[in-house]
């Protein structure tokens, strides 16, 4: 008997999306864990990457396929939107590696079908707070233990974003483990920490107040800012790549490695937020 189709968890949100707003995010999978990607072992041998609320038109989930097909070429995708037309309308696309699918947070797998990894980008800012554990517990059902789900927000062009990297914990209970705390830009809107707290995702975006951890953190970084002002002078990279290295100082587990400063990530691994 074939199995009824889920009914999707969530809400239709507006769906503006942008050519090449999420290349940052894809450059951040291919240089956090390309091995996720490629990986072809037991169950990952037919798992999918799913771009979670792709928005009117599947433009980043076509992009994101010609990205990642560069290093994996055989790996199927999979753009879940919650918005019947916006499925109908990607659907053309589609071909035998990249799928289009009405679903929500409850993602529409088929028996035996397996996920890697998530991208669910400026979905949950138009939710609730109270709205994201939740979600993340359902995303995570779909995902094989090892995996990933990048969660966050950018701004309208993808010059600036911010995204909960959380890895698939093994077990019953569906759970991730906050492995990282992401923030980029590309310094076409120069450097400022403070950006980054317009566009948080949103189970930290009404927490920077004082006494919450993210509060300190910002805190910490315009001070790591402040300190390290006259590298200034050298550019905003040395500037940016300064502060971080600051913020490590003052004992943040921060990526101080030249590949993730240059390019305008800074990468606070393990944070307690
Ligand atoms: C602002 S668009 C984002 C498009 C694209 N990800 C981007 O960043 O450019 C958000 C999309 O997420 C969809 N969405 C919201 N909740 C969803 C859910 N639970 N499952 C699938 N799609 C969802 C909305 O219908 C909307 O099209």
């Amino acid at each position: 008997m074939p199995h009824p189709p889920k009914k999707p968890q969530g809400q239709v949100t507006r769906g503006k999306t942008a050519r090449n707003r999420l290349r940052p995010v894809d450059r951040f999978f291919l240089m956090y864990d390309p091995g996720l990607l490629t990986r072809a072992d037991g169950e990952f041998s037919r798992a999918r990457f799913v771009d979670l609320g792709y928005g009117d038109e599947p433009f980043t989930t076509l992009e994101t396929a010609a990205r990642f097909r560069q290093i994996a070429p055989t790996l199927k995708i999979l753009g879940v939107e919650i918005e019947p037309e916006r499925v109908a309308r990607a659907l053309p696309l589609a071909d035998d590696l990249t799928d289009f699918r009405l679903g929500g947070f409850n993602l529409p797998l088929r028996p035996g079908e397996t996920v890697r990894a998530i991208r669910a980008f400026n979905v949950l800012r138009q939710y609730e707070e109270k709205d994201v554990l939740p979600a993340w517990e359902q995303m995570a059902r779909g995902v094989l233990p090892g995996g990933l789900l990048v969660e966050g927000t950018s701004n309208p062009f993808g010059s600036i974003l911010t995204a909960n990297i959380l890895r698939r914990v093994a077990g019953e209970n569906f759970s991730w483990r906050l492995e990282a705390l992401v923030f980029y830009t590309n310094f076409r809107l120069g450097f400022d920490p403070a950006e980054f707290q317009t566009i948080l995702p949103k189970n930290l975006i009404h927490r920077v107040i004082p006494g919450e951890a993210i509060f300190r953190f910002f805190d910490d970084w315009k001070t790591a800012c402040a300190e390290s002002a006259h590298q200034k002078a050298f550019g905003l990279r040395p500037w940016f790549a300064a502060s971080a290295r600051r913020l490590a100082g003052r004992g943040y587990q921060i990526c101080l490695q030249k590949r993730w400063l240059n390019r305008g990530w800074l990468v606070w691994q393990s944070p307690q937020v």
